[in-house]
């Protein structure tokens, strides 16, 4: 069948005569940006999913057959894998981890470790040393948070200073010493964790980034005589709400194709992860919502929607205006006015009782009513999943999804035709 944003929307306003509220996931249009990334990757170079920036299950299945795994950061996450794969391989990640966790974590064989403290490391070996001399060792990466001004600075930094993300790379000789004596048999250092930052835009930064991580990999590889066979540079590439130009995917692979470093890791045998998120999924989740209400107050006009922050806090959480397209709807049956916005500036909000329930604001619009739609676009990753979804007891939104031969989802055609 057939499917557009359009249709999509046509099916839940025959389905249920309340306002419009929900997310559409365009999972075809997610494999296809997989698999566009995947043909440019050097060859010794692997992409895992982070699930972070959206678990939806059917995203899980629609990139499983992708992707190299998934990145977890939760018990909770790596079930959310388990129940669609019990082959895939996950990379286990995260601060704070408990026994529990850890214990569940090697039950459901993960691939490795990320190692976020020495005492994480210390509670792996005993869990490790516990489990006795049959089993596996337990695979770790120690996530190093690198002593280094030189990183890219973005909106959401998490190494090169201060952060509860990661070892210091002073303590590097200490972790290594542990897995050495006291770990010896029971753990097993395969590589380094690093991830510094999310939503870089600048491709050749983060080459440059990438390029000094493997460098201080093969500086403690030589000091400490390692067989390093995985080196996870994290994930981070950014995405733009503003129209400004995103992350050059293909420079940067360009780049990575260059780096000797990388080709050194190769010749010995060693491959690069990387652990993206926002870049895999961003793009092609909408989130369409109706305008319950239109008012002017004090001078100003505000667009109140059936949905808001509760669903998608990002605009909320990031302190930007959400770009998005209007869908015209004739849904009015009522013989009062039907209230608009034409040719003004509206600040366009969402239904909680809170002046932080905002998506955009002063949105320049030529004519928005009662009753049309607001698709708010790029709106795939750390939406949903990062909300306070039962704030206020709202209703949730409604989820629907795009498949392969499904007619791509073309924004602009479908409002193209739109009259107000
Ligand atoms: C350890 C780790 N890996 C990967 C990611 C994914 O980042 P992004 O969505 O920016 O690619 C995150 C995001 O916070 C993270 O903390």
């Amino acid at each position: 069948m057939k499917t557009s944003v359009q249709q999509a929307l046509d099916v839940i306003q025959r389905e249920n005569n309340e306002p419009i509220c929900a997310y559409i996931y365009d999972l075809a249009g997610m494999q296809e940006q997989v698999r566009g990334m995947l043909q440019t990757m050097p060859w010794n170079t692997k992409l895992f999913y982070a699930i972070k920036a959206n678990p939806d299950p059917r995203i899980i299945e629609a990139l499983l057959p992708l992707v190299k795994g998934f990145e977890v950061a939760s018990i909770g996450e790596l079930l959310k894998v388990r129940a669609v794969s019990q082959e895939v391989p996950i990379l286990f990640g995260g601060p704070g981890k408990k026994e529990s966790e850890l214990k569940l974590a090697i039950e459901h064989n993960v691939s490795y470790i990320h190692v976020e403290s020495l005492l994480e490391l210390r509670r792996i070996i005993a869990i490790a040393k516990e489990r006795g001399q049959q089993k596996p060792e337990v695979r770790v990466l120690l996530r190093i948070n690198l002593r280094s001004n030189t990183l890219p600075r973005t909106k959401i930094v998490m190494g090169g200073g201060p952060s509860p993300f990661g070892i210091d790379e002073e303590s590097v000789d200490e972790a290594i010493e542990l897995i050495r004596v006291e770990g010896a048999g029971a753990v097993r250092l395969c590589g380094f964790h690093f991830h510094s930052l999310s939503n870089n835009m600048d491709a050749r930064l983060h080459a440059e980034m990438i390029e000094l991580y493997l460098q201080k990999v093969e500086r403690w590889q030589q000091q400490y005589n390692l067989q390093v066979d995985f080196v996870n540079a994290g994930g981070g590439f950014g995405v733009t709400y503003d129209g400004s130009p995103g992350f050059d995917w293909s420079l940067f692979t360009t780049l990575l194709q260059q780096s000797e470093a990388r080709n050194r890791l190769a010749t010995r045998g060693g491959e690069l992860f990387f652990e993206s998120g926002r870049l895999l999924v961003a793009d092609h989740g909408y989130y369409a919502t109706e305008v319950t209400d239109i008012k002017r107050s004090h001078g100003q006009m505000f667009v109140i929607l059936r949905g808001g922050t509760h669903h998608h806090r990002l605009p909320a959480s990031w302190g930007h205006n959400h770009p998005f397209h209007i869908v015209y709807t004739d849904r009015w049956e009522h013989e009062f006015t039907r209230p608009e916005v034409r040719g003004e500036r509206a600040h366009i909000v969402g239904e909680l009782c809170t002046p932080k329930d905002r998506m955009y604001s002063d949105a320049e619009i030529d004519c928005l009513r009662v009753g049309d739609v607001i698709v708010f676009e790029k709106s795939g990753a750390y939406a949903w999943t990062i909300s306070h979804h039962d704030f206020l007891g709202h209703p949730h939104p409604a989820f629907h999804y795009l498949m392969e031969g499904d007619e791509h989802v073309n924004v602009n055609a479908t409002f193209q035709s739109a009259n107000c």
